[in-house]
């Protein structure tokens, strides 16, 4: 069988780690895919910074040119932010490559069009990595769950933010220590606004709501609130309740069933809550669908290891695709649900 080709662009925390892994353990994918895969170019903004176990000979600054190279099967993209990427990833479709991307500022901006424009050219699109870190959550969504009716998918999307609030909670550390520790950790962006402001969670809250109701939900439908006003003695009076502080999204139908609702904001809740329990950059997502009942989605939300599984589940998924000459399951008609931020409160 013909070797399949694999351009990555970005090579920070999560794609040094793709790297280690498919170089690694080359033989189980090639197994598990029923060929073997090929690195074969991997861009980057600075091919002189030293990375333990990157192929050096790999590099290229012209990202442009590998996804143009016509002979790459699949793009990974963990390099994040809108441009130059949603260029870069509409340019591998038009030269016949999936793509399997980590990018959720992209997705929530404009998954809809993404996902049409990898349908027009019969290629996949796969954003595994892109909520919940490691938690398989968008295919069971896409997929698994394509046969119920979701009526509310709610929980903590966040790990950064999850990883602080634990910390303050649990050893009263200052919010600043907290947060140097999830920097040093790589679970926070590489500018932390994104998570303490809540804009991460609420672009995870928007590719979750999306797929969960078949619509569009694009990051300025979700209402969002940080955790930037929560204080040391917000978290110590919850205690006293009994309660916990969490930052939340909540993606849910409208009780007339005509909308739906997008939030993300701190929550108290109650220690016997399950997701009080969740602690350090852990996720925990539950899932409300009618056929099925409640159930709950949990494990490593960031960091580069647990986000590198994500993509190369994906990768696998992707070059299996490639090789029967098919595409993954993609929502074929999305209706129009309209779309409030607080629904019909
Ligand atoms: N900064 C993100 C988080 C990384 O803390 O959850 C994973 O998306």
């Amino acid at each position: 069988t013909r070797p399949l080709k694999v351009a990555l662009l970005g090579c920070g925390v999560v794609g040094s780690e793709v790297t280690r892994i498919m170089t690694t353990q080359g033989a189980d994918l090639a197994a598990r895919i029923g060929a073997p895969v090929e690195l074969a170019g991997i861009a980057v903004r600075r091919p002189n910074r030293v990375r333990a176990g990157v192929p050096a000979e790999l590099l290229t600054t012209d990202a442009t040119a590998l996804v143009k190279r016509g002979d790459i099967d699949v793009v990974i993209e963990v390099i994040g932010g809108i441009e130059p990427v949603r260029t870069l990833i509409t340019t591998a479709f038009e030269h016949g490559a999936s793509v399997v991307s980590a990018n959720k500022a992209l997705l929530a901006a404009d998954g809809a069009t993404l996902h049409a424009a990898a349908a027009a050219h019969k290629v996949d699109l796969y954003y595994e990595a892109a909520v919940a870190g490691a938690i398989p959550l968008i295919r069971p969504l896409r997929e698994s769950l394509a046969g119920d009716k979701i009526n509310r998918v709610m929980g903590i999307v966040n790990g950064t933010t999850n990883f602080i609030l634990d910390k303050m909670d649990s050893s009263g550390a200052g919010y600043s220590e907290a947060l140097d520790e999830a920097t040093a950790l790589g679970y926070a962006e590489a500018d932390p606004t994104a998570d303490v402001e809540g804009f991460d969670a609420a672009a995870k809250a928007a590719i979750l709501a999306g797929i969960a109701f078949h619509t569009r939900v694009t990051m300025d439908d979700v209402y969002r609130e940080g955790l930037t006003e929560v204080t040391a003695a917000d978290i110590a009076s919850a205690k006293r309740m009994g309660c916990t502080v969490k930052l939340l999204a909540i993606c849910e139908r409208t009780v007339d069933g005509r909308s739906v609702t997008a939030r993300v904001h701190p929550a108290m809740i109650p220690l016997s809550h399950p997701l009080a329990s969740v602690r350090e950059a852990y996720n925990a997502v539950f899932v409300e669908a009618e056929a099925a009942g409640q159930l709950m989605f949990y494990g490593p939300g960031a960091g580069g290891a647990p986000t590198a599984s994500a993509v190369l589940g994906d990768l696998v998924a992707a070059c299996r695709n490639k090789l029967a000459g098919t595409t993954g399951a993609g929502e074929s008609a999305y209706t129009q649900l309209p779309v409030s931020p607080m629904g019909d409160v």
